[in-house]
């Protein structure tokens, strides 16, 4: 299965993207997580992309595509995968098609999580991220067991530089603005999904797996 994350910052992503590789044994292949070992790295890629990351602004659709296409290409996604942030723009999407093409692949279901903004604006400002495996918690919808430790891996947990107030407010002013728009794109193809993306994460996920459950089956 291959499926593409359409949601705002926010929305729940990476939480429910991990709910889906587990039980869908596919990898989630995020941009944003790649990129963020990059800047931890502090690779050439990673001192570029910072500055676009803490400004909140979109990294530039030829770095990130070249990025996209030497991942997607690893062994560990020969089973399928889930594009978390990837694309973003329609250059992206476009990129995007002409790679699947050349692979002989197709993206089975664009999954539109639905949050509205004061939501969004609430989930990030106190979201907690951990460094090393990646999970994110939040201090009062997703606490974690011990404070500031993750309970997957027990590293600390920091606040992301772009979950400041008005980094999140430049995110979700580019989502509308920029990334909105593939939600046509992918409607003309006839394979986007809306959740509703209120409510316990495991309440959406149930609402995830009855569309995962009838795209598997055609
Ligand atoms: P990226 O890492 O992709 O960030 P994002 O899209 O802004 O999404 P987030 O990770 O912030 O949110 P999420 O939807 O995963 O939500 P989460 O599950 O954590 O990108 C970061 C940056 O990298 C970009 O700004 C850009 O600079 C660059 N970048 C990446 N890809 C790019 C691309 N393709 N092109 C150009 N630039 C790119 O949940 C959020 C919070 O809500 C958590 O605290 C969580 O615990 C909580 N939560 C989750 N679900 C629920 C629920 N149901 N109820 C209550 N709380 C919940």
């Amino acid at each position: 299965m291959r499926i593409v994350f359409l949601a705002p910052p926010g929305a729940g992503k990476g939480t429910q993207g991990a709910l889906i590789k587990q039980q869908y044994k596919i990898n989630q292949l995020s941009t944003g997580d790649i990129l963020r070992e990059h800047k931890e790295k502090k690779t050439d890629l990673g001192k570029e992309a910072r500055i676009y990351m803490d400004a909140g602004e979109l990294v530039p659709d030829d770095i990130i595509i070249s990025m996209l296409k030497e991942e997607i290409q690893k062994d560990s996604y020969s089973n399928g995968f889930l594009l978390d942030g990837f694309p973003r723009t329609i250059p992206q999407a476009e990129a995007l098609d002409r790679i699947f093409n050349e692979f002989n692949l197709k993206i089975d279901a664009a999954i539109l999580i639905e949050v509205p903004k004061h939501e969004l604006i609430s989930r990030l400002s106190a979201r907690r991220t951990c460094r090393q495996c990646g999970a994110s918690f939040h201090l009062i919808f997703n606490p974690p067991i011990l404070p500031n430790i993750c309970d997957l891996c027990g590293e600390a947990l920091f606040q992301r530089p772009d979950d400041q107030k008005e980094t999140i407010l430049n995110r979700l002013k580019i989502y509308e603005s920029t990334t909105r728009s593939l939600v046509d794109y992918y409607s003309q193809k006839g394979i986007v999904n809306r959740i509703d993306g209120i409510g316990e994460v495991a309440d959406v996920f149930k609402r995830i797996k009855t569309v995962l459950e009838s795209v598997k089956q055609n």
